[in-house]
């Protein structure tokens, strides 16, 4: 009975002195934790990998990274196969693996400059010395934060809903129309898994106080849809008077323009 009590309180000793070993261990890595929001590569360091990147990978992965042929390179599809693990993963798959049709082509020195690009665009912020191989292995990657939508600007392509109302000579308005939005073309990739039409998407914007000249509205049978709530897009040209559009899609959102 004694015996039996006094081993297992010594199975209990180790099991504790597992314990803090093991926390003290924890502690000392956590100490010592350093991850891609830490600032750990320089602003010309992914100047110099947004122009390798430029030329070598954005014909399959987008200038946005936003991905094409292949994977996206920024947002939930950066943090589900990079975010837990070291910044060493990420190096090792692209230059190993890199541009796809010529794995391994470019120097060392060249695709840590691409990585800090890779950084730089999922919003990790720059710091004082560049990335180099030593330092890979001890840095962790964690959850890029999505890049703020580009201002809308002139000549941006936008996308607006309002309602179709004839101006003066001939001209055709979009009136109460919503804040002109950064509309993207779509990728032939994106085009394929996306099926919703502009207009299906648009029949859930609101209405607003923006008025748009549109040009060359004759081309899209205006007549047949005066009054109605219509969704374009197009070129914005700011005037100095006046808001333009040209039109390069013209969807009809609903029948009538009562909101
Ligand atoms: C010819 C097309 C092509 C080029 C050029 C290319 N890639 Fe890729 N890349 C792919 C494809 C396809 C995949 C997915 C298959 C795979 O992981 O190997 C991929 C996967 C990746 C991945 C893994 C993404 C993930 O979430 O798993 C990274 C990172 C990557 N590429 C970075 C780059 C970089 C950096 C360059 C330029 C040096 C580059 N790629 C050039 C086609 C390309």
């Amino acid at each position: 009975m004694s015996r039996a009590f006094r081993f297992r309180s010594r199975e209990t000793f180790i099991f504790v002195c597992g314990l803090v070993l093991a926390a003290t261990a924890y502690t000392g890595a956590q100490d010592n934790a350093r991850t891609v929001a830490a600032g750990v590569y320089t602003d010309a360091q992914a100047e110099r990998g947004a122009l390798t990147y430029e030329a070598s990978c954005s014909g399959c992965h987008r200038a946005d990274l936003g991905g094409g042929t292949g994977p996206a390179l920024t947002d939930r599809r950066f943090a589900r196969d990079f975010a837990g693990k070291d910044l060493k993963t990420l190096f090792t798959k692209i230059s190993t693996t890199m541009p796809r049709n010529a794995a391994g082509s470019l120097s060392e020195p060249v695709y840590l400059d691409i990585v800090a690009h890779i950084l730089k665009e999922n919003g990790f912020p720059a710091g004082q010395s560049e990335l180099t191989a030593d330092g890979l292995d001890g840095i962790q990657v964690v959850a890029g934060k999505p890049k703020p939508p580009p201002p809308v600007g002139d000549f941006s392509y936008v996308e607006v809903v309002g309602c179709l109302t004839a101006g003066p000579q001939n001209t055709w308005m979009l009136t109460r129309a919503s804040e002109p939005v950064v509309a993207f073309l779509a990728s032939p990739v994106a085009a394929s898994s996306a099926p919703a039409p502009p207009a299906e998407i648009a029949a859930a914007k609101r209405l607003g106080t923006e008025t748009f000249h549109l040009l060359d509205a004759m081309a899209y049978a205006p007549e047949t849809h005066k009054g109605q709530k219509m969704a374009v897009r197009g070129l914005l040209i700011k005037l100095a008077d006046e808001q333009r559009m040209t039109i390069s899609s013209f969807d009809m959102v609903a029948a009538s323009c009562s909101e």
